[in-house]
């Protein structure tokens, strides 16, 4: 046995997604297996830094694991060791508490760390890296937002999710005549509504790239009724919003890096809709729907191929960097690059023109 095998930590942070699974098991069995390392998962992601929670992983505890949705490891979207609430008197403050969770690290011989997460996980990736840990960043989110990766794992399978919502309400809408609204998820990008509405073939897709106006929104409806299509889809990101006017928020989380939890607009669309032009206008909103559940084969193989390349990097000593997807290929970018940027959808990109080629309309003209 050998006692010297270099130990290697995992957390997942942020929310979950579809092959969050899937990477911590092509981690845990390509350290093993190709390297003879030790694995160590963390729970709830950077929390379970701070409260010295780890499990040590095994093949037989990764095994089964790929086609399961969310994270056995746990996660959390309000954990920053940098920025922790703690009560004062009467008043909360936050506190860096960052040298507890090295601390953790160093208990438990930790000497690289795998984290999996989006944008706000990345960030605190970046700052532990600065405190002199060796990271290396896995992107993850539905929302696929993440910069420096032409896409992140769990994105196609919201797609999937997303555009069966769609096709669902396709028919009912056709049969009632009626305008039906879904709403999914995508706070600063428009990334799933855009290729879920192309893919269902919506009528109308608005995002948060693309602020929108009611009255191109109704005068699409009202011509597609005069050509006999008395109904239309449209599929609004949570994020969009009308030109000059602000986000929907559904609430303030207090203490999370990003505190706003978005949702409604999908309501107000259809209550504006109705009002306007008189026109039966029904709303669904997809929410966690699109998180949860079994990934897509290609967010599985995605997931594979980082967990693989992430193992990899920690092998040949390249640490803050995060994996990546660029043309079918996977490599890797330095995290100092990616954090406090997001991947939105460019408004002239080819995809955009190709759906106004098909009569999609994004309410801007
Ligand atoms: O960032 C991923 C995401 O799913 C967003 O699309 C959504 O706005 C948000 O997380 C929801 O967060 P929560 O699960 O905390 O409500």
């Amino acid at each position: 046995m050998n006692n010297n095998k270099r130990r290697i930590g995992v957390l997942t942070g942020g929310g979950d997604c579809p092959g969050l699974n899937a990477v911590i098991r092509a981690v845990t069995k390509s350290a093993i297996t190709d390297h003879d390392y030790t694995v160590i998962g963390i729970e709830d992601g950077f929390l379970g830094l701070l409260e010295d929670r780890t499990r040590i992983l095994n093949n037989d505890d990764v095994s089964g694991i790929l086609l399961a949705g969310g994270t056995i490891l746990g996660t959390s979207n309000t954990a920053n060791p940098f920025s922790v609430p703690c009560k004062k008197g009467n008043k909360i403050v936050k506190e860096d508490h960052s040298d507890r969770a090295v601390k953790t690290l160093k208990r438990h011989s930790i000497d690289a760390l795998i984290c999996i997460g989006g944008d706000g996980t990345h960030a605190v990736a970046h700052k532990m890296a600065q405190l002199g840990v060796k990271v290396v960043g896995v992107p993850k989110t539905i929302d696929n937002d993440v910069y420096g990766t032409d896409i992140t794992f769990g994105f196609n399978s919201a797609v999937s999710v997303a555009t069966d919502g769609v096709d669902r309400l396709h028919t009912t809408a056709e049969s009632h005549h009626r305008v039906m609204v879904l709403e999914v998820m995508g706070r600063y990008a428009g990334w799933i509504a855009l290729e879920s509405g192309i893919a269902g073939g919506a009528d109308i897709i608005l995002l948060p790239e693309i602020p929108f106006n009611l009255d191109a929104v109704c005068n699409k409806i009202k011509e597609r009724r005069k050509h006999g299509k008395r109904f239309s889809l449209i599929v609004v990101s949570e994020g969009a919003h009308p030109k000059g006017k602000s986000l929907t928020v559904k609430k303030v989380i207090k203490g999370s890096p990003d505190p706003l939890r978005l949702g409604g607009i999908g309501q107000k669309i259809a209550d504006d809709i109705e009002k306007k032009i008189r026109i039966e206008t029904r709303v669904t909103v997809l929410g966690h729907l699109q998180r949860g559940g079994t990934p897509t084969p290609f967010d599985r193989v995605l997931a594979t191929r980082f967990g693989v390349e992430a193992v990899q990097l920690i092998a040949k000593g390249s640490y803050g960097r995060m994996v990546a997807y660029k043309n079918d290929d996977i490599i890797s970018v330095p995290i100092h690059k990616v954090v406090s940027k997001l991947k939105v959808v460019p408004k002239s990109s080819s995809i955009i023109k190709a759906a106004r080629a098909v009569g999609t309309t994004f309410g801007d003209r």
